[in-house]
Order: structure tokens, then C-alpha cells, then sequence
């Protein structure tokens, strides 16, 4: 997994204001390693969350910006200083009420959310992404296209193009309704414009996991200690059937159920261990190592691209795998390059001796109901 010195992306001071359960914190942080310890509901992962926000210009949890604003306020301010290839730069993330959300790169508006968001990587691994495994095929997809996406800008238009027009069929199939048949010549127009964005997205996410298992595989070997043996297999529909005629095939049924009934909007990527699927059979810490697994396979990906090491965020990863696996997932973090580190935890202790095990350059910092104090860890 080494790479030759890609560049890494660090973010130096973070300030924000009425963000969640922040009123204002302003903070240094350091460009290797960041801990944040404290109990439960102190805001550990809204910190998290407002790097987050401040990359991405989005939250990682809430889908409306609203949930944001620290409550009875109006407004919020992110701010981050950051440094990449030299040079340092600020980014502000400005929400109001009744206002655009406003994002300030080097102090000038970013006009598109795509031509930002690509220039701040960042992974994050958090708790609740076991529902990518846990839950149904969305959620798998989600995460192939949200790192093809970020891979291949011809995936991204080709994704978007096939939502669009699938979003379009499916409305004119749902006017076929009360004895009403809906216009059949006007169905196979859409199904003929979304046969090329479905070769493009079947045939990168195909190729793409054939290397991406191999990396995933050699993460999950490091951290079990070799114990499992794991697998990830593409499930499509166009395994088994081109395109056109498979649409064609289940156009009665399309019509029944007034949605379209083929298609790779219908993808899953099974996750085997031990040849038997690990959403059933799997257990809490096996399902936690198959998850750092996956995300630490993404992040491999996204460096390896762009050649600049992702700030990686770390929330709760430690809880449920046992003390040997905490040790493997800590040499190989130490082992392979991974640039500016957010780590939490709940148990002050364990955090200790985890900057022990690690020994590199660290601040740390104790959180407690949205304020930050810096701490010796011992
Ligand atoms: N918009 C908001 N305004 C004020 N408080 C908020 C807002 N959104 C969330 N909170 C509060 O933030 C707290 C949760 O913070 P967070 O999830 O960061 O905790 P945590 O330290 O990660 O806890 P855990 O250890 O349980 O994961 C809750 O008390 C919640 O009520
Ligand atoms: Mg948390």
C-alpha cells in the first residue's frame, strides 16, 4: 500500500460557531495525529462533523442543513485553515437562515459544490456506516459510487444521466395507473438513453472492484490477523443480460408495479466471510473489521488517485474489536501513509494508550458538552 510521498492534506485551526452543540471553539490542531476524548453526548463526533462539513460543505449525518444550527440560532460559521502542497489556504462555510449556504475558498464564493468538494478529501469512518453492511443494497451502491464518483468524473455524469432518466420512467410508469396505459413508444426512448450510462456505470464498478478486492482483502487480513477469509462479489442484472433486452423482458412487469424492474439501479456487492454473508452471520467485531476494512480500501484509492493523503476521521472505531485487533489496526496505520488522523473515544485510558502504541507527534483534547481543553495524554 505505500505509495511514493504523496502530498497530504492537513488541517491546521478549525473555528466554529453555533455549530450543533458548539457555540464557538477555535482550535490548533496537529498535523499528524488528533485525539478527542470524552463521555457519551459531549460532541465528540459534531467536531467530527464540522471538519466534515467544512470539506465536503455538507454534514456526513444530516441531509438537512437546518439540524446544523446550534438550537434557537440562525446562524453558523465553520472556518478551517488548511495546508496542502505548500501552501495554506482558509475555507468558511456560512449558513443562515432564509440563505444560500455560502462556502469561501481562499476568500472567493464557490459558484459549484462538484468542483469543491474533490479538492478537500477526506474519509469517514464512523459507527453507524455498519449499516453499509447491515442494511439493504442502497447503502453498498452509495459507497461504490460515492468512490467512483470521486475517481472518475465520466462515472459521475454517467451516474447522474442514468438517476435522471430512471427518475423519469418510473414517473411516466406511475401515470400508467387507473386503466391507463402510459405511452410505450416514450418508455423505450427512455430505456434506449439509458443504455450507455448503464455499460459505463456496469463496467467501471465491474473493473473497478476487481481492483479494489485485492486491497480490501490484504486491510482485512492486517487487521483480523488473517482469521477470515473475505470476499465482495458485483451482483447486477447485466451479468446476466444486455441492457435493451433485458428492459424489454420485464416490461410487463414494469408496468405492474409501475417501476422499472431491470436495470444496474438494482446493483448489490455481496459481502461474504467464510463464504456465508456477514450481515447475518457476522459479528459485532467482525462487522466493525469488514466496515475499517472497506473504508481504509477507499481511502488506499483516493490517495492513490490523487496523490495527496485524505484527512481521515476516526469516530468510536476502537469499541467492540477485541485488544489484539486494536493493536493490528494500529500498526498498520502506523505502517502505511496516512496523513492527518481525527481520532475518538470515549475511554480517556484506552485513547492513552493508544498515542503510547502509535508514539507519533499528537494533541489531544477533552471535550465536554461543546467546549475543547487541551490535555496531556498519560
Ligand atoms: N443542533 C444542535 N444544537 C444543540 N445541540 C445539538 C445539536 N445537534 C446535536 N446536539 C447535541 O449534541 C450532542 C451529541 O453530540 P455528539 O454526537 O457529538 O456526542 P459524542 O461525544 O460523539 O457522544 P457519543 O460518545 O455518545 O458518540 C447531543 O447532546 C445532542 O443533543
Ligand atoms: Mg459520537
Amino acid at each position: 500500500m505505500l505509495l511514493n510521498k504523496p502530498l497530504t492534506l492537513k488541517l491546521t485551526q478549525l473555528k466554529v460557531t453555533n455549530f450543533r452543540n458548539y457555540p464557538y471553539a477555535d482550535i490548533h490542531f496537529c498535523p499528524r495525529i488528533n485525539y478527542f476524548t470524552g463521555a457519551n453526548g459531549m460532541g465528540k463526533t459534531n467536531l467530527l462533523d464540522a471538519i466534515y462539513f467544512l470539506c465536503q460543505g455538507k454534514s456526513y449525518f444530516q441531509s438537512n442543513d437546518k439540524q446544523l444550527l446550534l438550537h434557537g440560532q440562525d446562524f453558523l460559521r465553520v472556518e478551517g485553515w488548511f495546508e496542502k502542497d505548500e501552501k495554506r489556504f482558509p475555507v468558511v462555510v456560512k449558513l443562515q437562515t432564509g440563505k444560500k449556504k455560502q462556502i469561501l475558498r481562499n476568500n472567493q464564493p464557490v459558484q459549484r459544490l462538484s468542483d469543491f468538494v474533490g479538492e478537500l478529501p477526506l474519509v469517514f469512518i464512523a459507527p453507524d456506516d455498519t449499516l453499509l453492511i447491515r442494511e439493504g443494497s442502497e447503502a453498498r451502491r452509495k459507497f461504490m459510487d460515492s468512490t467512483l464518483s470521486q475517481l472518475y468524473r465520466p462515472y459521475l455524469d454517467a451516474l447522474l444521466a442514468y438517476n435522471n432518466l430512471l427518475k423519469q420512467r418510473n414517473q411516466l410508469l406511475k401515470m400508467g395507473g387507473d386503466n391507463r396505459a402510459p405511452d410505450h413508444a416514450l418508455l423505450q426512448i427512455y430505456a434506449e438513453q439509458m443504455e450507455q450510462p448503464a455499460k459505463v456505470l456496469y463496467q467501471h464498478r465491474k473493473a473497478f472492484l476487481s481492483a479494489f478486492l485485492p486491497v480490501f482483502q490484504d486491510i482485512y487480513q492486517a487487521i483480523s490477523g488473517g482469521h477470515e477469509r473475505v470476499q465482495i462479489t458485483y451482483q447486477s442484472d447485466l451479468n446476466q443480460e444486455e441492457f435493451l433486452s433485458g428492459v424489454h423482458k420485464q416490461l410487463r412487469k414494469d408496468l405492474i408495479l409501475q417501476r422499472t424492474c431491470f436495470g444496474v439501479h438494482r446493483d448489490d456487492f455481496l459481502l461474504d466471510m467464510e463464504d456465508q454473508p456477514v450481515k447475518p452471520y457476522g459479528s459485532q467485531g467482525q462487522v466493525k473489521s469488514f466496515l475499517i476494512s472497506l473504508k481504509l480500501a477507499q481511502y488506499h484509492f483516493i490517495r492513490q488517485h490523487k496523490n495527496i493523503a485524505p484527512v481521515l476521521l476516526l469516530d468510536d472505531i476502537f469499541d467492540k474489536l477485541d485488544p489484539r485487533r486494536v493493536d493490528q489496526l494500529l500498526a498498520f496505520i502506523l505502517e502505511n501513509q496516512f496523513g492527518q488522523i481525527f481520532v475518538t473515544d470515549t475511554h480517556e485510558e484506552r485513547m492513552a494508550q493508544i498515542a503510547r502504541q502509535l508514539g507519533e507527534v499528537h494533541h489531544a483534547f477533552r471535550v465536554n458538552e461543546g467546549s475543547l481543553t487541551q490535555i496531556q495524554l498519560v
